[in-house]
């Protein structure tokens, strides 16, 4: 896989630049946002905001730097744009976040603090996702990859170089997420980042337990995404074979152990 920084999401042009960069930040930044980033820096995740890195479906993602140099992602949720009806599609019948409202904002609480939670399940259970370090309000801090104040590419962006190898390791990354007792739910080219350690698994919010109603139609759907994606790019791909390879085994469930 050749690996690239993601050069097209920062505009060349100065000007350009500082349009993009107010784009960007324009929609996370409330005063609410403001104070909850001047909370995660008072506790020590990071000293300064240093620049937009993307703005995805939901989300604003800005890199920035900690008193001991080293980057790390600052994930905010846009709390104007956010899609809760389509939220509380992963969030209803998940113990850990019973008794959610139906409020815009107390929705996208209960998001971010599902997006922790699945990736700090996720990382200490030998998943490829960057490591979780803390969350506030609608804000998720988390480990950047990246070089400098660019993110790596994501895996829309590359033209696989060992096709094979990359689907082998994505359909294990599946089956690892399974014996957890969750399917990822958004498994897509968009949200694998190509970095120097190999693909890592972003945007982890949507995970569900595989109690929840619908966690075999969502397993089928990431499979399709996964085998669609690398048989395009000329791997051996076969959804039933991968399917069979993912339920072989008895998963691990989790449950009430993922409550944060
Ligand atoms: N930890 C990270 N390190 C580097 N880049 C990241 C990281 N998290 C997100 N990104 C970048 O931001 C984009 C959007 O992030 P994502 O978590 O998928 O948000 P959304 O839920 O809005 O889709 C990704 O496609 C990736 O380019
Ligand atoms: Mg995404």
């Amino acid at each position: 896989m050749r690996k690239r920084s993601n050069e097209e999401k920062r505009p060349a042009h100065e000007e350009k630049r500082t349009k993009h960069e107010r784009r960007l930040e324009s929609d996370v930044f409330d005063r609410p946002s403001l104070m909850a980033i001047s909370k995660l820096r008072q506790q020590g995740w990071f000293d300064t905001i240093d620049y937009p890195v993307a703005k995805g479906k939901e989300a604003n993602i800005f890199c920035a730097t900690n008193s001991e140099g080293h980057k790390v992602a600052v994930k905010i949720y846009r709390i104007e744009t956010s899609n809760f009806i389509r939220m509380h599609d992963y969030i209803d019948g998940d113990p850990r976040f019973a008794g959610t409202s139906r409020k815009r904002f107390e929705t996208l609480l209960a998001w971010t603090r599902k997006e922790y939670s699945n990736l700090k399940i996720f990382y200490e259970g030998g998943i490829a996702v960057p490591k979780p370090l803390a969350f506030l309000r609608n804000i998720v801090v988390m480990e950047f990859f990246g070089e400098g104040n660019i993110a790596f590419s994501t895996l829309d962006q590359l033209k696989s170089d060992h096709p094979q190898k990359d689907y082998d390791f994505l359909l294990t990354q599946i089956k690892k997420i399974y014996q957890l007792g969750f399917v990822h739910s958004d498994f897509s080219p968009y949200n694998i980042v190509v970095t120097d350690d190999g693909l890592k698994i972003l945007d982890c919010a949507q995970a569900v337990l595989l109690a929840h109603p619908r966690a075999d139609d969502f397993l089928r759907r990431d499979v399709e995404n996964l085998v669609k994606y690398f048989r395009k790019q000329g791997a051996d791909a076969d959804f039933d074979r991968a399917m069979a390879y993912i339920k072989d085994g008895k998963p691990v469930r989790r449950g009430l152990e993922a409550l944060l």
